[in-house]
């Protein structure tokens, strides 16, 4: 007790002291090189340590939020899907050697990271496989931009645990195995969701979002995307947010949101990776390959079109009622990536789909 009170004090202290300002300068984990094996790719999972409110807590405060009956409804479930699919990571690592692993966001729930008790909760003490003994690299979802120090603790957060690391809000780095070289540039992409930005009832309408969604400010992040996918010589070039461009979920996503972002991403033939629907699936459209990686604890059928195929869902984790929780692995050559998913279904384990990807792709599906 003692202890876990003194490191959330310390928590504080750190973030207090020690924030990372948005999109700076950092301390990259450099290029990294591995002989062989695959990279994850992992999102919407951290729901263990949430502190659920009380009703009382909740009297009189709009039912949106951290005070969502759903979601407080749903905490256990989301729980026990987390757990489960922990366990499949590891088991599916083991197997396969994943080197690193890649987040597309949604770290924490509710509120984002709250505090060291939750962080050991949802991240240290449950990717305990050691397979899953490499390094993280996170991504910002809009769950972890809600609570005001959610950004700075999770910016700080490999003092706790050296798997995870985030440099800043934003930031790019390389990954080579088998000689195949990947760069990923990681964005920050709620501010660039116009249903958050301008609503101030928005959950996601928070201090941190504030402080990212000006016009200047989403410029810089598509900037940064141009300038760190035009400098880079790897063979594989990805886009890595939160947010789809391409969703299967009812097209939640405005594409006019996204739009100056993905001109640039057509530009660089940049591979895109998401999270944010609660399903795993494949998208393609204006030539480009998107993956949403977004069942590391509850799922929903409805994210992933109850299961429905349109011309441009070439894969989908789900059916009319119920989402496959997993991952995703990417592995391959300089001519051909592959992503492969790995599922968890109601007890039974598969290797549900692989997708391949070439340079120069044509898709004559228009978004
Ligand atoms: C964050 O801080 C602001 C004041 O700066 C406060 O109004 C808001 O309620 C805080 N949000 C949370 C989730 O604690
Ligand atoms: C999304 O929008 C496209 C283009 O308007 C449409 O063809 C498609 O059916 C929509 N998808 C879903 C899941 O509603
Ligand atoms: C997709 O490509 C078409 C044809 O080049 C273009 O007109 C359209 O603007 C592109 N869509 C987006 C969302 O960039
Ligand atoms: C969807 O998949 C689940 C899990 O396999 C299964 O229990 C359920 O019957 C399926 N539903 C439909 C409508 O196919």
């Amino acid at each position: 007790m003692k202890a876990s009170f003194l490191a959330a004090t310390l928590a504080i202290v750190l973030a207090t002291v020690d924030a990372r300002p948005s999109g700076h300068s950092y301390t990259s984990r450099g290029h990294r090189q591995y002989k062989d094996g695959t990279i994850a790719i992992f999102g919407d999972y951290g729901w263990k340590g949430w502190t659920v409110p009380t009703a009382a807590e909740c009297a009189g405060l709009p039912a949106v939020g951290n005070c969502d009956p759903a979601d407080i409804g749903s905490y256990n479930d989301a729980v026990a899907a987390q757990e489960r699919t922990a366990k499949f990571f590891g088991e599916v690592c083991q197997e396969h050697k994943c080197n690193e692993v890649m987040t597309t966001g949604d770290n924490f729930y509710n509120i984002g990271l709250e505090n060291y008790k939750h962080f050991k909760e949802s991240f240290i003490d449950m990717y305990t496989d050691k397979s899953l003994n490499i390094p993280w690299n996170p991504s910002l979802g809009n769950h972890d931009i809600v609570g005001n120090v959610s950004v700075s603790l999770e910016l700080n957060a490999h003092k706790y645990d050296s798997r995870w690391y985030m440099p800043s809000r934003w930031y790019s780095h390389d990954i080579t195995v088998k000689g195949v070289k990947y760069h990923f540039t990681v964005l920050d992409s709620s501010p660039f969701i116009s249903s958050y930005r301008n609503n101030p009832a928005s959950p996601y309408y928070t201090k941190e979002l504030l402080t990212t969604m000006t016009p200047a400010m989403l410029q810089t992040q598509i900037d940064y995307l141009d300038k760190s996918s035009a400098e880079s010589d790897a063979d594989w070039k990805f886009l890595v947010m939160h947010h789809p461009i391409l969703s299967t979920a009812n097209n939640y996503t405005n594409p006019a949101d996204m739009g100056g972002l993905f001109q640039v991403v057509q530009k660089h033939n940049l591979v895109v990776l998401n999270g944010h629907d609660h399903v795993l699936s494949h998208q393609q459209g204006n030539n480009t390959d998107f993956f949403t990686v977004g069942a590391g604890s509850l799922t929903a059928a409805g994210d992933g079109n109850n299961g429905v195929y349109l011309p441009y869902i070439k894969y989908t984790g789900s059916n009319a009622t119920y989402a496959d929780n997993g991952m995703a692995l990417l592995s391959g050559t300089k001519e051909e990536l592959t992503v492969q998913y790995y599922e968890y279904l109601q007890g039974v384990k598969k290797a549900a789909y692989t997708a391949t990807v070439k340079h120069n792709a044509h898709y004559n599906i228009t978004i």
